[in-house]
């Protein structure tokens, strides 16, 4: 029998060497490559023998939107679940995928949709335990406990579910590669035939996948352009918050996020998320806390940002961030220090956004900045007032989106005093709501709020 030939396949991009290699020469990580057996690809492409052909004369098959019945999935999805479609779910271990995708299994059966759940994970008494936690099941719902895809496959053809969901990928093999289930060859080839089978049997497949350290969605970097939709599944395992990210959709925008409480009996929806961060506030007013209206997609959620400075005891002051970017604390302090005077090179500096609410825009700059000034002076703000803008080198405060939504979730919670930045449309902001401060720089913000 001829040798097999053997390759070297980097598991972390799955880029292919003739041999063996210490670092990937694609994504240049160290001793990524893994002998692995060089076979044909069992799992011909989908699409062969094409032609090309006028656009209008296309006939669109029923790849029909299927909502699932949970309003934030669908929100996330652009409408709901899309025949023939393929969905990869990432996501720290943990976090809640499989739970997510079993609740969404079982709202879609109880539309009378049949849906199969293939765990790799679980024993079928192991998911039906969890089941029960989310509710009742309907019929229609069948779980199986498998690894081997190709016994996957055939048992989904027989049932011809209109759901396939497969948790998770680094579980499953096909006894075609010589390699172990996880490697980045079994993810490729298994993800593949999985493509092949929703296209072919025009079947939603969602796939389940776990997430590296690094962040990437496990290995294989190549499985993200598989796919049509890539979804993330975020959170701190120690908050019930999570939130639902689309990465890529084919089929709609990747702007919306879905919002979710992970709860004793399941994911519970939060529809209206302003102020999910704010129930447990103090309301005293403390000094060191502000108040600041991020964007989660197209919907505002109001945050409070604590800051605590306090005179470094030795050597080298230290900063810590939790929630907001440390190399902007880092900036932010030395704006406040060199423009405005404010001492904080002999101060330790600690900046935490409440909740585990992770804040990924610059429009919470003001209310950081705002925070750290109050804590050092031990004032506190207002507590019923807003801060929103970013701020520049020079200390002005820059404009940021969506200024109207946010002011109006705060108004809606109680809020009177919006400190925003001027221009744009901070006059007809004004005509609308009492309390309008625009501010061009931070000293003038802090200035209205009395700190400055
Ligand atoms: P799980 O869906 O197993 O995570 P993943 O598939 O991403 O690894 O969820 C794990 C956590 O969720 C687990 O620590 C317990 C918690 N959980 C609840 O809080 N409530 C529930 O109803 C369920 C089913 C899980
Ligand atoms: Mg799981």
């Amino acid at each position: 029998m001829a040798r097999l030939k053997i390759n070297y396949t980097c598991q972390s991009c799955g880029y292919i060497s003739a041999k063996w290699l210490g670092r990937c020469p694609e994504c240049e990580s160290w001793n990524s490559l893994v002998e692995e057996a060089a076979l044909p690809c069992a799992a011909p492409p989908v699409y062969r023998h094409g032609k090309p052909q006028a656009i209008n004369e296309i006939a669109l098959p029923g790849t029909a939107r299927l909502p699932t019945g949970i309003g934030e999935f669908d929100r996330v999805l652009g409408g709901g679940l899309v025949e023939g479609s393929l969905l990869l779910l990432g996501g720290d271990p943990g976090i809640g995928k499989s739970t997510l995708l079993l609740d969404v299994g079982m709202k879609f059966s109880q539309k009378g949709k049949k849906v199969l759940y293939v765990s790799g994970e679980e024993s079928a008494a192991q998911t039906k335990m969890r089941a029960q936690r989310l509710g009742r099941a309907a019929d229609s719902l069948w779980i199986m406990t498998e690894t081997d895809i190709d016994g996957i496959l055939a048992q989904a053809e027989a049932a011809a579910p209109s759901l396939l969901v497969i948790d998770s990928i680094q579980t499953m093999y096909s006894a075609q590669l010589p390699t172990a289930a996880g490697s980045v060859g079994q993810i490729r080839e298994c993800t593949g035939k999985l493509l092949r089978f929703a296209k072919e049997k025009n079947v939603a497949v969602a796939i389940i996948g776990h997430v590296t350290k690094d962040g990437a969605i496990a290995g294989p970097r190549l499985l993200e352009h598989m796919v049509d939709v890539v979804l993330q599944f975020e959170g701190e395992r120690v908050y019930a918050f999570r939130v639902l990210r689309a990465l890529k959709n084919r089929f709609g925008t990747t702007s919306e996020t879905g919002i979710f409480s992970m709860e004793e009996h399941g994911l519970a929806e939060i529809v209206n998320p302003a102020g999910l961060f704010l129930k447990d506030r103090a309301t005293g007013g403390a000094p060191g806390s502000a108040i600041c209206a991020c964007m989660e997609g197209t919907r505002p959620v109001l945050v409070e940002v604590q800051a605590l400075a306090a005179p470094t005891p030795y050597g080298m002051p230290r900063r810590t961030s939790v929630g907001f970017d440390y190399n902007r604390v880092n900036m932010l302090l030395a704006v406040l220090e060199k423009r405005l005077g404010f001492e904080f090179g002999v101060q330790d500096a600690y900046v935490n956004v409440v909740g585990g609410f992770k804040v990924n825009e610059p429009a919470a700059d003001l209310a950081v900045a705002a925070a750290l000034v109050s804590s050092l002076r031990n004032q506190p703000l207002d507590a019923r007032a807003l801060l929103i803008g970013e701020m520049g080198l020079t200390g002005e405060i820059r404009r940021v989106s969506h200024v109207a939504r946010r002011i109006k979730e705060a108004a809606s919670l109680g809020f009177e005093r919006f400190i925003v930045p001027s221009g744009g449309d901070s006059r007809e902001l004004r005509a609308k709501y009492g309390g309008i401060v625009a501010a061009s720089t931070l000293r003038e913000a802090l200035r209205e709020i009395g700190i400055g």
